[in-house]
């Protein structure tokens, strides 16, 4: 802390006239906010000890990702690096004892020039850029949408954080509704804090790398339909279904990446990104030996999210499905 406020005594000067020490004026409000702002983040650095040791590059950017989560009693530690995606890293965090779980996945989206964002264009028609608050763009917020025209840095970060902010208020949405979606806690400029999958040592690994035992691949395959129906009776479609978007965990499947989630009605793709989320879909389970055709489930969904008829649909979340009376 001392060597802190050094470098503030340093630093002292730095900020013009009316924060000079040779100014007979008190520092101004501009000079303290700053100066306020940096201490909190130097305590909040120097307070998050992380068991998990990260690169020389990786360091300051996670703490700027999660200390706030930290001062704000979400988390008390980072345990390890789950995976690497190629848009975010995933965090497994341990959750403060308020939270009333043990464990949180903080995903945190890579520095702007080392993201691999996913070509978005496709899935953002039809759906409003999102803001920081979770509120959308509206055609009087002239600077923002000039911005986002000419892709401007500013622009580009607007188009980053609507991403992140679909993706944070769709597990809200799902979470509610009762889908097998992570619990999200919190979220800011770069990270979403949900809930996590997985033991202290090691994350649920993803539907592609495991084989599932006889008896559970029909009941989750209808898990996985029961969570894309109630997407779509909700407008919405995942976009980037597939078995390397389902975490399996003590026997129940968990559909995560949603930053792409498409609206089902506004989307002139819409059709084709949901039949090929069915397809992958269909695709892992035909590998797990239960076998249906992806084309006469899409036909059959499509046809009730058109007349907004659900009613006869065998996966709706309330009924859940016996087994003998599973039929498209
Ligand atoms: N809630 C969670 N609990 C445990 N592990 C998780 C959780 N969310 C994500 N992961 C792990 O992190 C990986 C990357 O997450 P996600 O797919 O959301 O990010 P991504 O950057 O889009 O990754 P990719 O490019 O690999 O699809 C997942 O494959 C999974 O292994
Ligand atoms: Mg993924």
């Amino acid at each position: 802390m001392d060597e802190t406020l050094d470098k503030y005594d340093l630093q002292y000067g730095e900020f013009g006239d009316d924060a000079s020490p040779s100014s007979k004026r008190k520092p101004g409000k501009a000079y303290k906010n700053v100066m306020v702002r940096e201490l909190e983040d130097a305590v909040v650095k120097n307070a998050l000890q992380t068991t998990y040791t990260p690169s020389r590059f990786e360091e300051e950017w996670l703490l700027a990702a999660l200390g706030g989560f930290y001062q704000d009693n979400f988390i008390t530690d980072v345990l390890a690096k789950v995976k690497g995606g190629k848009e975010a890293n995933v965090y497994c965090c341990l959750a403060h004892g308020v939270i009333g779980t043990e464990l949180l996945a903080a995903k945190v989206y890579r520095p702007r020039q080392q993201r691999n964002l996913r070509n978005d264009k496709m899935y953002r028609e039809g759906r409003p850029t999102l803001k920081s608050d979770g509120t959308a763009v509206k055609g009087s917020d002239g600077r923002l949408i000039r911005a986002m025209n000419k892709k401007t840095t500013f622009g580009k970060e607007v188009q980053h954080t609507s991403w992140l902010m679909y993706e944070y208020t769709t597990l809200a949405t799902l979470h509610e509704a009762g889908a097998s979606v992570p619990k999200p806690y919190a979220v800011n400029d770069n990270t979403i804090l949900m809930g996590y999958m997985g033991s202290q040592t090691a994350g649920a690994p993803t539907l592609h790398e495991i084989d599932l035992s006889e008896d559970e691949s029909l009941p989750l395959f209808q898990e996985v339909m029961r969570n894309i129906v109630l997407m779509l009776q909700r407008d919405m479609i995942h976009g980037d279904l597939s078995a390397y978007n389902i975490l399996y965990w003590e026997g129940e499947i968990t559909l995560i990446d949603f930053p792409q989630v498409t609206n089902s009605r506004n989307n002139e793709n819409a059709q084709m990104i949901l039949e090929r989320d069915i397809t992958r879909v269909c695709e892992y389970f035909a590998s797990q030996g239960v076998a249906y055709d992806p084309q006469e489930i899409m036909e059959s969904l499509w046809y009730r999210h058109e007349a907004n008829d659900w009613i006869r649909c065998e996966w709706l979340p309330d009924a859940p499905l016996q087994e003998d009376e599973f039929t498209i």
